[in-house]
């Protein structure tokens, strides 16, 4: 296909047409027929229908085929459609939600997730994974956190990597989003401003996002929120001024759902004419579901606003895309079934992602648990549901997860396991008493008790925001009661979102995260709770001690008071009247089974000459008694330079398994390049002077020696 030549055929409003994505519903083969005239409500036309170049949110591969029959039936110019779609955690086989593939400190587990994901795409008509999402986040009340790796931009750019690299694995194109900095949402508020200095954008909040187009990524989602008082969308200096020109991105860049329109809410726009005008030049090039360009591309090109190379650029990138992806030669590419949908092959992936994802915050001793036990109690909200797979769970069924209920029973065949609800898991439920009853009465009967607690599935992603991150209080009556019946308690915790759950952490004997932990939830919490494995799951982000700390994240700032003692060196960091500013649990805090001991930390030369390397290294012995795997945590902060400095920032992470008594040391590589950061003139370079490196098992580590950068 000579894509100039087809360009240069093509009428502008056949341009406009192949830069808009709209929704399937309005391509299903009911619709294409019954349209004689404008659409409804939208004001497209028959004809415009049947040019259109891309669709989202189709629900069937069968669909996928009618769909494209009926559109390459119609469409003047012979272009195959793209099929877009959420692929967020998995197609069909659903693994855990991204926030908790965070705690796995594995990019090559998630590289092995992405690659699975896309072997069910192409067998279910998707071209395009709107996927990965990388933004990073620091505020738990934003729903989205549970989309996103964390809060740790080393730790996201490797995971956005990774899931790229999975992705292409097969043969569909990925879409990194939401650019930019939309997880650093004002006060949590899903879609909220976003006002942020350059160094703070450049060193965090962008880095993921360049790894991923680094690793090859296809296309690029803009965010909804304004950045520095201009939505994304339209934001020039964003898009065209670093993605393309700066970056040299030349892929096909898509605006979020009816972002184009959102410019007149946002009030940079007056009208759907300026919002295309603003779009275009910001080098946009398809426009999710409004239809400024169909409307107004033309007349903008008529009045001389903008020039047809400008729309040619654009057309020629989605036109390269669908090439690329075979779509010319054949249409239907993605649609052939090769049976990799939710095989064995697959669900064993998804398990050992829950099983490596859990992260263990409580043990007083009550875990692993025998599995000699004849009477096992379920008990809680998510005892025995399918809503443990997660929001934004694509082709996921909930009919297809496997429960925790399940999950044991099929794990100790020979044990009675008996269920009770105990309470509801919406915000607010209250205990009912005759549930409560039965809870507490087979708690006493049973001699164990898993209490399956958290916040359902539909409490994160999109639109989720909380302003109380505390699970109810009908949850803790049903705790207290549960843990005074049998102190053989643990509590099994689903969630989306890190949570203020102090009260249940002082009371629980044991608590296990296991997150949204998708179809194989209910296995990998069995193998886990009875000790077939040992936790190894490090928090991707902070778990704030209460609401009103957050946004809350690790890698925070000094503040020059309140001073508590004479070391200048140890964090400030101002605090609450009412309360602590430190968190419940920090980022990199997960414990396992059996217990780490670190050495004091050996550094092969305290002073790192430009250019060159040297050795961090520490000896970690497992000193428990059960095997276990251990990430351990290299963290650097630089004491002194031009601009203030975090107090630390995550520079590297090995996992090192060890069976009882065994010891291994630990080496990182540092080298100057690991240092720099962006001066006040937006320069990106190390600066001389002291440094210390820090090596632990989790952020808060105070193991550390002190090196110079001459
Ligand atoms: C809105 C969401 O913000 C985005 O993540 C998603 O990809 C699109 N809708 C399409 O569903």
């Amino acid at each position: 296909m000579d894509i100039k030549e087809l360009i240069e055929r093509m009428t502008i409003e056949e341009k406009a047409e192949q830069l808009t994505q709209v929704n399937s519903s309005l391509l299903n083969k009911k619709s294409i027929a019954d349209i004689t005239g404008p659409l409804s409500g939208l004001g497209l036309t028959f004809n415009q229908i049947s040019g259109i170049g891309s669709t989202l949110n189709f629900s069937r591969v069968s669909d996928v085929i009618e769909i494209q029959e009926n559109h390459l039936k119609i469409d003047q110019n012979s272009i195959p459609l793209l099929f877009m779609q959420d692929v967020i955690h998995g197609c069909c086989t659903v693994y855990p939600i991204p926030l908790a593939m965070g705690a796995a400190f594995s990019p090559e587990l998630i590289k092995e997730c992405a690659a699975m994901a896309a072997r069910e795409c192409v067998e279910n008509g998707i071209n395009v994974v709107f996927s990965p999402m990388v933004d990073m986040v620091r505020d738990a009340r934003w729903g989205r956190v549970a989309e996103s790796t964390g809060e740790d931009v080393y730790l996201n750019s490797l995971y956005a990597k990774a899931q790229v690299e999975g992705y292409h694995t097969q043969n569909v194109a990925v879409c990194v989003k939401h650019f930019a900095a939309y997880g650093a949402a004002e006060a949590g508020r899903d879609y909220n401003t976003v006002d942020m200095s350059e160094i703070t954008l450049r060193e965090y909040y962008l880095p993921a996002y360049k790894a991923a187009l680094d690793a090859g990524a296809d296309m690029v989602m803009t965010s909804f929120n304004l950045l520095n008082g201009v939505p994304a969308a339209a934001n020039k200096k964003l898009v065209k001024g670093i993605l393309r020109d700066e970056w040299g991105f030349d892929g096909v860049v898509i605006s979020d759902y009816a972002s184009f329109d959102e410019m007149m809410v946002h009030g940079i726009a007056e009208n759907g004419f300026e919002c295309a005008y603003k779009a275009m030049e910001a080098t946009g090039d398809i426009e999710m579901v409004s239809l400024n360009y169909i409307r107004y591309l033309k007349e903008l090109v008529e009045s001389g606003k903008i020039n047809m190379e400008q729309v040619n650029k654009a057309v020629e990138r989605v036109l390269v895309l669908k090439q690329k992806l075979g779509l010319f030669d054949d249409p239907y590419i993605n649609t052939k079934p090769k049976k990799k949908t939710l095989c064995k092959e697959h669900r064993a992936i998804a398990e050992k992602a829950a099983v490596k994802s859990a992260v263990l915050l409580k043990n007083d001793g009550v875990l692993p648990l025998s599995d000699s036990f004849k009477k096992i109690a379920v008990i809680g909200p998510f005892a025995d549901t399918g809503d443990i797979i997660g929001a934004w769970h694509c082709y996921g069924n909930t009919n297809d997860a496997i429960t925790v209920a399940a999950g044991i029973r099929s794990l100790l065949t020979a044990a009675e396991v008996h269920v009770e609800e105990g309470v509801g898991f919406e915000i607010g439920a209250q205990v009912d008493s005759k549930k409560l009853k039965a809870a507490v009465k087979l708690a006493k009967e049973s001699e164990a008790v898993i209490l399956a607690i958290g916040e359902p599935s539909s409490d994160s992603g999109e639109g989720t925001s909380k302003l109380n991150l505390d699970l109810s209080d009908g949850q803790y009556e049903l705790l207290k009661a549960v843990v005074a019946a049998n102190k053989n308690t643990t509590v099994l915790l689903f969630s989306g979102r890190p949570l203020t759950i102090k009260r249940f952490i002082d009371i629980a004997p044991a608590v296990l995260l296991m997150w949204h932990p998708g179809t194989e939830g209910g296995t990998a919490a069995a193998k886990l709770l009875f000790g077939r494995y040992s936790p190894e799951g490090k928090l991707p982000m902070s778990f704030p001690m209460s609401v009103g700390q957050c946004p809350i994240y690790y890698n925070r700032y000094n503040t020059g008071r309140p001073r508590t003692n004479n070391d200048i060196r140890s964090p400030y960091t101002s605090s609450y009247i009412d309360g602590s500013n430190l968190s419940l649990f920090p980022f990199g805090y997960g414990l396992s089974y059996t217990q780490f001991q670190y050495s004091e930390i050996k550094l092969s030369n305290n002073r790192l000459n430009d250019g060159d390397k040297i050795t961090v290294s520490v000896k970690v012995k497992n000193v428990g008694k059960r095997s276990g795997v251990e990430t351990v945590q290299l963290y650097i902060q630089d004491l002194v330079a031009s601009v203030a400095r975090p107090l630390r920032g995550l520079k590297g992470f090995k996992k090192v398994s060890l069976a009882p008594g065994e010891s291994q040391t630990v080496e990182f590589a540092v080298d100057s390049e690991m240092l720099e950061f962006y001066n006040e003139d937006i320069i990106k370079s190390a600066e001389k002077g002291k440094f210390r490196a820090f090596v632990g098992t989790d952020s808060d580590t105070q193991n550390y020696a002190e090196f110079e950068l001459v």
